[in-house]
């Protein structure tokens, strides 16, 4: 049975493409049959992030449209067979998206994948609000930040309201993926910490993706970060998250602070 799975968040630039990319191919990377599909009509980046951007032809608007089959819009990632994206158009604007034709097209790719990843736009209008509506579960992406808790806390208020499964009155299941952790900045009480973050949102933990150089180098490159360099942190926590997704029940490490090791090694000295 496909699982159907939205990135969402509210706030935008806090990681919703990059972890829809990473996620999805760490799932494919586990041999899972995956596709992400880009919902953020007009702000085409998934497909940029993913390396494919000159290989769009047909989009989502074109499959919820009839204008082409699904066959046609789905293209193959080069370095994984098992893993597919969906893209959005850059030009046509959202409203192009009808409720129906996503629909139909949700069904149709719930027949073919193990996971339907949908990368949600920003906001709360009704780009997100089609992006979540045939979700199974949720992954609401959160920066350790006041505004972008704050916003999270409103998506989760939308995710048990206005999605198909909260119509059914169905419970519909959340992750919390807290993303652009900086340990450092989080002990000098720069950014909330962990626990804050659970608390103000309390939804099951999926994982925390520190802060990393290696995501841009990774997005500069267009590939998902866990296929350019699998032994990053950033990408052993990615990997982790898919396990979780998959049912794993795996502890969640909090990022250590790097400066941590030299102050530890120099407190051994002191003793
Ligand atoms: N863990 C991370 N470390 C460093 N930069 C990151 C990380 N996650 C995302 N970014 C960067 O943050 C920016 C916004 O990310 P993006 O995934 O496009 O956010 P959204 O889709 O929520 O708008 C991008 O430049 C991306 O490379
Ligand atoms: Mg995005």
């Amino acid at each position: 049975m496909a699982k159907v799975v939205v990135v969402t968040s509210g706030k935008g630039g806090v990681g919703k493409t990059t972890s829809t990319a990473a996620l999805g191919a760490a799932l494919a990377q586990t041999g899972q049959n995956v596709v992400v599909v880009d919902f953020d009509v007009g702000l085409r980046n998934l497909d940029l992030v993913m390396g494919a951007e000159r290989r769009v032809v047909y989009d989502l608007i074109n499959v919820v449209q009839g204008d082409a089959k699904l066959a046609q819009a789905l293209i193959r990632d080069k370095r994984l067979d098992n893993l597919s994206i969906l893209p959005a158009s850059q030009t046509r604007d959202k409203d192009a998206l009808t409720e129906d034709g996503v629909a139909r097209v949700m069904g149709e790719l719930r027949e073919k994948f193990d996971w339907v990843i949908c990368d949600s736009p920003a906001g709360i209008e009704r780009g997100a609000t089609l992006a979540m509506r045939h979700a199974d579960l949720a992954v609401v992406v959160t920066n350790p930040e006041v505004s972008s808790v704050r916003d999270s806390d409103r998506i989760i208020g939308l995710l048990d309201s206005k999605t198909e499964k909260a119509e059914k009155g169905e419970r519909m299941d959340k992750h919390l993926l807290l993303t652009r952790y900086d340990a450092g900045r989080a002990q000098r009480g720069e950014m909330l910490n962990v626990e804050d973050v659970l608390e103000i949102l309390s939804i099951p933990l999926l994982g925390i993706i520190p802060e990393s150089e290696e995501v841009l180098r990774a997005s500069n490159m267009g590939s998902p970060v866990t296929l350019s360099n699998v032994n990053c942190a950033p990408s052993r926590a990615y990997m982790d998250a898919a396990r979780r997704l998959m049912g794993e029940t795996l502890p969640v490490t909090i990022p250590p602070e790097r400066r941590g090791l030299f102050s530890k090694f120099f407190a051994r000295r002191a003793a």
